[in-house]
């Protein structure tokens, strides 16, 4: 079984999805790391896309969901921290607009999900990764709200960050990722839509696991 939760930057769908898996007992799987990865193959490459791409078929990406975290290794390091540096989020959309860097991680995270039940998040898997996924939700919130949220998520980790760095990084990302050519981030027709601007955490959790368990 998968769920999946898309969405722009900073909508609150990681935290969401983390949670409600916590709750539920299910797996989590942060698509948006495995783009940041494949980032850091290709900053390790100093941007050179041929060497990338052979160090990508190279390098072995795994993850799991522990103790409520999502970790993300590159061939055994984790790298869950280093992944969410501003200057991986500067590249990651450019990178993630490229086709064969999408098909590599979209099979990395099909071959997963058949082995348990998943709630994902993303900005294409409602569309193009798993279509026919049992539920589909769509979280937006407004530019400010998002900004403010990932500005506190950033400057709790320990790194040295304006607010409006941020809403500038988030501000790019979804213009890159609305518009780019391959699978682009979109509200699936059969995906719920749920503004969180106005919720609470507690209150995203609730709706999402309440949707879940009327399908389970
Ligand atoms: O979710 P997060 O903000 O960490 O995602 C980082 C970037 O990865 C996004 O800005 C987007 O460019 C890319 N991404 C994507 N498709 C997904 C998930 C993330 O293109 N399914």
């Amino acid at each position: 079984m998968i769920v999946v939760i898309d969405g722009p930057a900073g909508s609150g769908k990681s935290s969401t999805a983390k949670a409600v898996a916590a709750k539920l007992q299910i797996q989590f799987l942060d698509s948006g790391a495995l783009y940041r990865v494949a980032t850091l193959v290709y900053l390790n490459c100093q941007k050179d896309y041929q060497k990338f791409f052979e160090q990508l078929e190279e390098s072995e990406i795994s993850f799991h969901f522990k103790k409520k975290k999502f970790h993300a290794f590159l061939d055994g390091r984790d790298v869950s921290d280093e992944i969410r540096s501003m200057e991986i989020s500067e590249n990651v959309s450019e990178v993630a607009s490229n086709s064969d860097v999408r098909a590599f991680v979209n099979q990395l995270m099909r071959e997963v999900v058949k082995q348990n039940v998943y709630i994902a998040d993303g900005r294409d898997l409602g569309t193009a990764v798993f279509p026919d996924a049992d539920l589909k939700f769509f979280m937006v919130a407004d530019l400010e709200t998002r900004a403010k949220r990932r500005f506190e998520e950033v400057k709790s980790s320990g790194k040295n960050v304006t607010l409006e760095e941020v809403k500038q990084n988030i501000a790019a990302r979804d213009e890159k990722d609305s518009n780019r050519s391959s699978d682009p981030l979109k509200k699936a027709d059969d995906a719920i839509l749920i503004d969180t601007s106005e919720m609470t955490f507690e209150e995203q959790v609730a709706f999402i696991s309440t949707e879940i368990k009327e399908v389970i």
